[in-house]
């Protein structure tokens, strides 16, 4: 083995208002499955979590249910846990950010950024409600979308038109709390000031702690100035009020990651570690995060800003993974595909959905898709067809014959060792997070051992007069292979790899123990230790899906302080083709532009698309003059409902480029397109 390393492993925090879904689930299992293969290799692992318990949406949905939010995170708390024991995930704590170990090191962080001037204050303008007291984040006040006029968009970004914009932009705006118009408030807010750590981030972000993809968009957010981070909320919130100013709560996003120490303090506790070792600049231990791609930035940028800040280490690496689709989309509630954890857990083995993820999971950011029928035939054939049966058709004739006892050597020891020998490329690709690969390796070698099994025909020596010894050891060398095997999946697999120790009578959490094969050793009696996915299984899944979402869909209060994890969004960006070819797309011709009084972003457009002339507004005034508009060619949804606006009802809309709400660009087809011709 080579030294022995130390490893503080983490999976990104839930928030402790709702349940566990699938899109939770990729990411959990992705870092148990690190975490045990870690262990497996001899290391030294903890695996240190917590719930994410503050913040107004928890602090709001706590009372719609007429609770405290204390007695809410707690409720939660004890559902996850079940969820994620049944889940078999082997984390070393799972706390709370709402815990006084947490307070303590969140002042420490702070007292640390104050000390080193990391830290300014100034006064902002925010919308405040005035009905409830208090201010509005962004996702709290919806109104008219500034740039298209769709009614009832959030205040941040327009889910018809795309465009983003501040709060303020919006026309109409209404407390989504309370239905009042929000009024302009000022109020003195605490900022980190992140352009302090610019060179220093440069540094880390190029230090291989992050995936190219990764550092390649920290390399464009570098590419200008790093705006200060606003870390203040004004009472009432549900979080740690900042020293010497009880109205005023840390954000959030500033104690959530400091959850991950405060987690891993409470292990150091327990089990007499010295976490000032661990958290030291140039502690030799390691810190690996892992998380969704959409939180790259508080963990790639504010998170090693603060512990800098605070004269702390910074993570070894954070492993950032893509979104969970299931069945080629976005979870759906009216597609069933809104999986919670519990559901999958009524239904199904928890370790069939493990082995999914780890069949797919690779190193990048790339999507993870759960097509429903291919994890069924998938489980089925890799798992219960070729895993398994290696064992379940041994077993019998090792009862029978050997007395469940195994053969004193093995008949084909070249083979064992070739099993052996895909040791290291199997455990550099756990290492790496290419679980795809150790996969396939692993069911490549799983099929060499059916086919050994097949050749040999043991059932066909049975019946044969003195062959019994034969028998014995054409089994012996199934079991030794299947052993190996068994060893290698136990992380992806734990609780039939446990089935498959008791059985084994022996541990298989030791890596390095597939050197010695298993030899003149009493077995136990065999079980079952997988049964095969049925299809009414799923079906039942999903349906329960279907009945427990509806009734609860979450209330627009409840929105995450991020943009929600995609994964928990319903059918927002993906769809299937035929939704797409449902839109109709077609050449038009500007036959007319002009600007449109008490609208400064629009512009009215007649647009001739070969069998009528439709009117669109279209958020472009300012960026073309209307003149040079008319005659040229462009491209237009046709079957837009029509959408009432102020100045006159838009009967489509015309295709633009844009970069973050910047100047847009229409599109235009090639010459020799005409209007009306449709585009796919
Ligand atoms: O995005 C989320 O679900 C957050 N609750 C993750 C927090 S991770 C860490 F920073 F605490
Ligand atoms: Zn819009």
């Amino acid at each position: 083995m080579t030294d022995k390393r130390r490893i503080l492993v983490t999976a990104a925090l839930p928030y402790a208002n709702g349940s566990i879904h699938l899109g939770h689930m990729l990411e959990y299992i992705q870092t148990d499955i690190w975490a045990r293969f870690q262990r497996a290799r001899g290391h030294e692992v903890w695996f240190a979590w917590a719930d994410d318990a503050h913040g107004t949406p928890i602090m709001l949905h706590a009372e719609k249910q007429g609770k405290t939010p204390e007695a809410l995170i707690e409720a939660m708390h004890a559902e996850h846990l079940r969820d994620f024991d049944d889940f078999g995930l082997s984390y070393d704590n799972f706390a709370s950010t709402h815990s006084e170990t947490n307070r303590g090191l969140v002042e420490r962080i702070w007292q640390g950024l104050n000390d080193g001037g990391a830290v300014s204050s100034r006064e902002i303008e925010q919308f405040f409600d005035p009905e409830r007291g208090m201010f509005l984040p962004d996702r709290f006040i919806r109104g008219s979308c500034p740039k298209c006029g769709a009614e009832d968009q959030y205040g941040d970004s327009c889910e018809v038109c795309g465009a983003t914009y501040n709060p303020t932009e919006l026309v109409e705006p209404r407390s989504v709390i309370s239905g009042a118009r929000p009024i302009m408030k000022t109020t003195e807010h605490f900022f980190v000031t992140l352009e302090k750590f610019r060179d220093s981030l440069k540094g880390w972000v190029r230090s291989g702690a992050l995936q190219d993809e990764v550092a390649n968009k920290l390399e464009e957010w570098f590419g200008e100035r790093l705006r200060d981070w606003d870390v203040t909320r004004d009472a009432p919130y549900f979080g740690f009020a900042i020293p010497g100013h009880p109205d005023k709560f840390f954000y959030v996003w500033l104690d959530a990651p400091v959850g991950y120490l405060a987690s891993f303090a409470e292990i150091c506790q327990r089990e007499g570690l010295d976490f000032e070792e661990w958290v030291r600049p140039d502690s030799p231990t390691e810190m690996h995060h892992f998380i969704g791609k959409d939180i790259i930035y508080f963990h790639c940028l504010f998170w090693p800003a603060m512990l800098e800040g605070a004269g702390l280490r910074r993570p070894t690496a954070v492993h950032a993974h893509g979104f969970l689709t299931v069945n080629g989309a976005k979870m759906s509630k009216s597609r069933g595909t809104f999986i919670k954890a519990r559901t999958w857990l009524d239904e199904l083995h928890p370790d069939t959905l493990r082995y999914y993820f780890a069949a797919k999971l690779g190193s990048g950011l790339a999507d993870i898709d759960l097509n429903l029928d291919d994890f069924r035939a998938r489980v089925n054939a890799d798992l219960v067809g070729k895993l398994v049966n290696i064992a379940s058709r041994s077993a019998g004739f090792i009862q029978k014959l050997g007395d469940g006892r195994l053969a004193a050597a093995l008949p084909d020891p070249d083979l064992y060792q070739r099993f052996v020998d895909s040791h290291e490329a199997i455990a550099a690709d756990f290492e790496s997070r290419n679980y795809q690969f150790a996969i396939r390796r692993i069911m490549a070698l799983a099929d060499e051992a059916n086919r050994y099994i097949d050749e040999h025909k043991p059932w066909v020596l049975a019946k044969e007069e003195g062959k019994s010894a034969d028998v014995l050891a054409v089994c012996t060398q199934g079991i030794n292979l299947f052993r190996v095997m068994m060893t290698w999946l136990a992380p992806v697999i734990p609780r039939t790899a446990a089935a498959a120790a008791e059985f084994l009578n022996t541990s298989l959490d030791d890596f390095d123990a597939i050197g010695e094969p298993l030899l003149d050793h009493a077995l136990n009696k065999f079980k079952p230790l997988l049964r095969r996915v049925e299809p009414e299984q799923i079906e039942r899944v999903l349906t329960a899906s279907r009945e427990s979402l509806a009734a609860t869909s979450a209330p627009a209060t409840a929105a995450a302080e991020t943009p929600a994890k995609a994964a928990a969004k319903e059918e927002t960006d993906m769809i299937e083709f035929p939704e797409f070819a449902r839109v109709d797309l077609r050449v038009a011709r500007i036959v007319k532009a002009e600007e449109v009084e008490g609208a400064d972003k629009l512009l009215r457009l007649e647009l001739d698309i070969g069998t009528e002339t439709r009117q669109v507004f279209a958020g472009i005034r300012g960026h073309y003059d209307p003149a040079e508009l008319e005659g040229r060619l462009t491209v237009m949804v046709a079957n837009l409902a029509p959408r009432k606006m102020r100045f006159g009802l838009s009967e489509g809309m015309v295709l633009a480029a844009s970069e973050d709400g910047g100047k847009p660009y229409l599109l235009s087809p090639d010459s020799g397109a005409s209007p009306g011709m449709k585009v796919s």
